[in-house]
C-alpha cells in the first residue's frame, strides 16, 4: 500500500511540474515564505508572531522594538511618551485590529438585540467618501484619484473620540456606527445547507447632525445618497515584506493572461504613494499591493497612515490630523494650545513600519498527506489558482532578507470584480465598488488558533474558510460553482489542503 502511494506520488509530481503556466511545485512546498519562513511546534496562538528567520540579529533587535509598539495602546494625555491618540479614532493600538498579528473580528451581538453599536476595540470600521460621477483624476488637484472626502468628515468615519471631543456624545468620534447581520442560505447541488451571514451598517449620531423642520427629518452631510461607505475589518501581518518584494513586471503579467475562458481578469490598482511624494516626485503614483482594494503603494505608506488615521497619532509621513479643517476639529482645538505637532517620533514610526515588513510565515504542514495533496490537485483543477497565485520568486527589496526568496502567497496582487454579494459599491482610485484584491492564502489554516472570532473577507463576513468561497461571484463565480459541484469529500479535501497552509 505504501508503495502504492509513493509510485503514484511519484508519478503525479513527475506528469504536473507546470499546468496551464502554474508551476504545480506548491503542491508540495512546505517553506510558504522562503528562508524567512518559521517552523512552529504544534499549535500556537502565537503562530503569527514570528521576526522571519532569516533576520539578522540587528534586525531582529529592530523587529522587537516595533512589536512592543505595535500592541502599544496609545494614549491621549500629552504628557505621555506614547500620546497621540485622537481626537478621533477607530482603536487605540495597531494589535486590537490586527489581533496577535492575524485577522480582526466583528462585535459580538448581545442576546435578543438585533444591532450592536461599535464600542472601544473593535477591529472593524467604516471607510466613506462621495462620489459624484465624475471619473476622479490623477492629479494634485483631485487627490491624485483618491477617493473624495466627505466635506465635515474624511474618507474614513472615525467613530471613537478622546475626551472633549463631543460634549454630547462622550467616547463617540464623528458618529456612532451599528452592525446587524443579514442572513441567506447557500444550497449546494448535493442538498447540503450552509447559512451565510452578512454584517450589514448604519450611522446614527453624526456630529454636524440637525433636525431639518422643512424635511422633518434628522439630517446630516454623512446621511446624503451620494455618500458611499466600505466595511474593513483587520488584515493578517505575515509576509507583507515579501509581498512588498515581488517583482513589478511578474504582478502586471499576470494582469496580462489571457483567462477569459473562466471570465477571469485581474487588473492592477495605481495609487498615491506618500514616499514619492516626500521626494517631491511630480507624478506620485505607484502600483498598489496592500489594503483590501490594493490602494496603497507599500508598507510604509499603509502603516504610517494606519498610525495616524486609525489610532489619530500623527507622524512624519502623515503630520496632519485626518480631520484637520473639519468643524470637529476646530471645536476640539479651541482653547488647547495651537497645533499638537507630529506625534510620534521617526523612530516609533520606522519600527512600526519595520515590524510590519518582518513577520514571519508559518511553514505549511500536513503535506505528505494524501487527503491534502488531493486537495492541493483540486485547487488547481477548480481554477482557484487563476487568482490565487501559488507562487513568486521575489526581487529586491531594501531588506535583504527579502531578496531573490521562491514564495507561496497563493495571491496575484490584482483586483478582481467579485459581483455583487461582495460588491461595497464605494471606488478607491482604479478599484471600482465590486473589485477586491486576490487575499494571500498563506497562514490560512492558523487562522482560528491566533483568533478563534477571526472573520474572512474584507469584512469579516465568513466564519470559515468554506463561507469565504462560497461567497465568491463575478470573476470568482466560475471557480466557486465547481468547487460546489464536487463530491463532498473532495470538497473536504480542498478545505484540508487551505487548513495545511
Ligand atoms: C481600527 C482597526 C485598525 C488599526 C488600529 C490598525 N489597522 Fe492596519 N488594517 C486595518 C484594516 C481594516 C486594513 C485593510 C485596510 C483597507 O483595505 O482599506 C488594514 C491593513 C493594514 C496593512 C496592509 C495589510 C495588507 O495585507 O494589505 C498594514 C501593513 C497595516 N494595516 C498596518 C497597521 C499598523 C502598523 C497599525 C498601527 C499603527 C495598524 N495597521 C492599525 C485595520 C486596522
Ligand atoms: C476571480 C479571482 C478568484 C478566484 C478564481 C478565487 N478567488 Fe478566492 N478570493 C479572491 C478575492 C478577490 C478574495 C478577497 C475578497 C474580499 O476581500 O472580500 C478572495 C478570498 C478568498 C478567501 C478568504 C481569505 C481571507 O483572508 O479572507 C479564501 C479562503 C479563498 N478566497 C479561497 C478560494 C478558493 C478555494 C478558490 C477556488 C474554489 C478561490 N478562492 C477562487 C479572488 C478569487
Amino acid at each position: 500500500m505504501k508503495v502504492c502511494t509513493a509510485l503514484i506520488l511519484q508519478a503525479f509530481v513527475a506528469s504536473s511540474v507546470f499546468a496551464q503556466g502554474i508551476d504545480m511545485d506548491y503542491v508540495h512546498a512546505v517553506k510558504s515564505g522562503g528562508d524567512t519562513t518559521v517552523f512552529l511546534k504544534g499549535e500556537s496562538v502565537q503562530a503569527f508572531k514570528n521576526p522571519a528567520a532569516n533576520l539578522t540579529e540587528e534586525e531582529v533587535f529592530r523587529h522587537l522594538t516595533g512589536d512592543m509598539l505595535f500592541e502599544r495602546n496609545f494614549s491621549d494625555d500629552v504628557s505621555r511618551f506614547d500620546h497621540g491618540l485622537g481626537p478621533v479614532f477607530n482603536n487605540t493600538s495597531c494589535n486590537a485590529c490586527h489581533s496577535r498579528d492575524g485577522r480582526g473580528a466583528l462585535p459580538v451581538l448581545p442576546a435578543g438585540q438585533e444591532w450592536v453599536s461599535l464600542k472601544q476595540n473593535e477591529s472593524v470600521f467604516l471607510r466613506i467618501s462621495i462620489e459624484d460621477g465624475n471619473p476622479r483624476q490623477k492629479t494634485a488637484a483631485d487627490h491624485w484619484g483618491a477617493p473624495k472626502a466627505v466635506p465635515g468628515f474624511s474618507d474614513q468615519l472615525f467613530h471613537l473620540g478622546s475626551f472633549g471631543a463631543r460634549e454630547d456624545l462622550p467616547g463617540v468620534g464623528q458618529a456612532q456606527v451599528w452592525m446587524k447581520y443579514e442572513k441567506s442560505n447557500f444550497v449546494y447541488p448535493d442538498g447540503e445547507v450552509v447559512v451565510l451571514r452578512k454584517p450589514v451598517f448604519k450611522i446614527t449620531g453624526a456630529y454636524d447632525e440637525y433636525f431639518d423642520s422643512v424635511t422633518g427629518q434628522v439630517r446630516s452631510r454623512l446621511y446624503e445618497s451620494d455618500v458611499k461607505t466600505g466595511a474593513r475589518l483587520g488584515t493578517p501581518m505575515i509576509g507583507l515584506g515579501l509581498l512588498e518584494a515581488i517583482k513589478e513586471s511578474d504582478i502586471l503579467a499576470l494582469a496580462q493572461r489571457d483567462l477569459s475562458a473562466e471570465g477571469v481578469s485581474g487588473r492592477p490598482n495605481y495609487v498615491f504613494d506618500i514616499q514619492k511624494s516626500m521626494a517631491n516626485d511630480p507624478y506620485p503614483i505607484s502600483l498598489g499591493r496592500f489594503g483590501l482594494k490594493n490602494n496603497t503603494p507599500s508598507v510604509f505608506h499603509q502603516s504610517l497612515g494606519a498610525l495616524r488615521g486609525d489610532i489619530g497619532v500623527t507622524n512624519y509621513a502623515f503630520p496632519d490630523e485626518s480631520i484637520v479643517g473639519t468643524p470637529l476639529y476646530e471645536f476640539y482645538m479651541k482653547g488647547r494650545e495651537g497645533g499638537a505637532g507630529v506625534e510620534a517620533s521617526q523612530e516609533v514610526a520606522d519600527s512600526l513600519v519595520f515590524y510590519s515588513q518582518s513577520l514571519a510565515v508559518p511553514a505549511r504542514r500536513m503535506v505528505s498527506e494524501a487527503q491534502v495533496i488531493r486537495g492541493a490537485q483540486l485547487f488547481h483543477q477548480v481554477n482557484c489558482t487563476s487568482c490565487h497565485q501559488p507562487s513568486f520568486t521575489t526581487g529586491n527589496h531594501a531588506i535583504s532578507a527579502f531578496r531573490q526568496q521562491k514564495i507561496y502567497p497563493f495571491t496575484d496582487m490584482l483586483l478582481h470584480d467579485m459581483g455583487e454579494g461582495l460588491a461595497d459599491g464605494r471606488q478607491d482610485f482604479d478599484a471600482s465598488g465590486r473589485e477586491w484584491k486576490t487575499r494571500p492564502l498563506w497562514g490560512l489554516g492558523h487562522t482560528h488558533t491566533v483568533n478563534p472570532r477571526a472573520g474572512f473577507l474584507h469584512d469579516g463576513r465568513a466564519r470559515t474558510a468554506e463561507e469565504a468561497i462560497l461567497w465568491h461571484g463575478g470573476e470568482g463565480e466560475f471557480a466557486k460553482s465547481k468547487f460546489a459541484q464536487l463530491p463532498k469529500m473532495d470538497r473536504q479535501a480542498l478545505l484540508l489542503f487551505i487548513k495545511s497552509l
